[in-house]
């Protein structure tokens, strides 16, 4: 299928922009404690292993879906399956991004809050009581998600693609320069420990389901946002490396991300939590403690540190929003400038509540964590193996039989997708609620 719209225009921005999707809150306040509490080095091991075996395959099945078609999730749908109920695939994985957007801008609101209040280290007494509070987090969320949906205007390569090419590297200088600094704190050593010291013993099948649960919400799977990425990829690049680039450099960051935090808070002699607490109680504290004997250094590693967060945060917000602006322009003949706008306004109205409601933020978190997102990468394994034919499915991961490596990779990958992940995903689904 000719695939004539806008691309991300190179190989490097393409897995920039997928890395950017993936590299998000997930890594740095899900990620490192995760591992601390499940077993360290052993945890990180399952952790390659579930992502190697599983969720790469995945991610190849939403690839499939969006580069054979070139087209958002229900276009998708209307191409290689017209006129079934799969329709409903596309429409599960069009709506679950936008919901997921009204909540997570609330949270990108609180990272800029924390990035301004770092200047002149003023953050707010606790946490909680912040985020409790009315005007401020409701101005955060409405100015972040203005600027999320900014970047989107400028469409694939000049919006999304020209911010996560510079933002990623960048990240990465950022998050090498905050953990080298933070090993080197007396007492960081703990903190090393408690990421690394491998601890078989903790190891159980809820381990490795968590462990399974992490790498498909950090992939950033399940949300129809690989399908609409992968179709503004080239019909040329090999997906094998875009998975295996996209999810190395996830866990890279993952992991300097732990090394970054954890020392820093054995240093300060705090225990170590996960969510919010992590980032918006811990480090502050550590921050005002340091700049208490070192000003200048305190307030510039505060400033670094709320600074990645939010671009983070930003590459990742940034490929909810596409999803459902490339429906509104595909499917429905929309201008970007107004599908953006469209999608701004939604995202207001079901945000708002979230921004107010600390519950209401919750649920909409595990509806879709809990729920949608497995519900989507179920659907989305079940296709590619099941539904759509095995030739075109071989023909687009091969690429027309052009890559060796994956022509040998098919077997297993079809095998996969059409067993194993329905499965692994389905475990993962039960466990949830038990
Ligand atoms: N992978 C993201 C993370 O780790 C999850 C996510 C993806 C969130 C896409 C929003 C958009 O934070």
């Amino acid at each position: 299928m000719a695939n004539s719209k806008e691309q991300f225009g190179s190989r490097f921005a393409a897995i920039a922009a997928l890395a950017g999707s993936a590299i998000g809150l997930g890594c740095i306040w899900r990620f490192p404690y995760m591992v601390g509490e499940n077993g360290g080095a052993a945890y990180i091991i399952i952790y390659v292993i579930a992502t190697l075996l599983l969720c790469i395959p995945i991610f190849f099945a939403e690839f499939i879906i969006g580069r054979r078609s070139g087209a958002n999730c229900l276009g998708a749908m209307r191409k290689l399956a017209p006129g079934t109920p799969w329709k409903w695939l596309g429409v599960l994985c069009t709506l679950t991004p936008m919901i997921i957007l009204c909540y997570y801008s609330v949270v990108g609101g609180w990272s800029i809050t924390y990035l301004l209040k770092s200047f002149n280290l003023g953050y707010p007494a606790s946490f909680a009581a912040f985020s409790a509070s009315t005007w401020a987090p409701l101005c955060a969320f409405v100015v972040y998600l203005g600027l999320t949906c900014l970047i989107v205007v400028g469409g694939i390569k000049k919006g999304i693609a020209a911010f996560t090419k510079v933002s990623i590297p960048l990240l990465f200088a950022l998050i090498v320069f905050l953990s080298v600094y933070s090993i080197t704190l007396k007492g960081s050593s703990a903190g090393v420990d408690y990421l690394f010291r491998p601890d078989w013993s903790k190891v159980d099948a809820h381990v490795v389901i968590n462990a399974l649960g992490q790498g498909f919400y950090s992939l950033s799977l399940g949300m129809g946002i690989i399908v609409t990425y992968a179709s503004y990829i080239s019909k040329k690049d090999d997906m094998v490396v875009a998975g295996l680039g996209t999810a190395g450099f996830t866990l890279f960051f993952a992991l300097l991300a732990g090394l970054a935090i954890m020392p820093a808070v054995f240093a300060a002699g705090i225990e170590p939590a996960s969510g919010p607490g992590l980032i918006f109680d811990s480090l502050p504290f550590i921050f005002t403690s340091l700049s208490s004997t070192y000003p200048v250094l305190g307030t510039v590693v505060a400033v670094l540190f709320f600074f990645s967060v939010s671009i983070a945060a930003l590459t990742s917000s940034i490929s909810l929003v596409e999803v459902p602006v490339a429906w509104l322009i595909e499917e429905n003949g929309f201008r970007r400038g107004r599908a953006v706008l469209l999608v701004f306004v939604i995202g207001l109205i079901g945000g708002v509540p979230c921004a107010l409601n600390t519950g209401i933020f919750q649920s909409f978190d595990l509806l879709c964590c809990n729920v949608l997102l497995p519900v989507g990468g179920l659907l989305c394994v079940l296709f590619v193996g099941w539904k759509m034919k095995r030739e075109d499915v071989w023909d687009e991961f091969t690429n027309g039989g052009s890559l060796k490596w994956n022509v040998r990779l098919f077997g297993f990958v079809r095998f996969v997708l059409s067993y194993l992940a329905p499965v692994a995903i389905l475990a993962v689904f039960v466990s949830n609620f038990i």
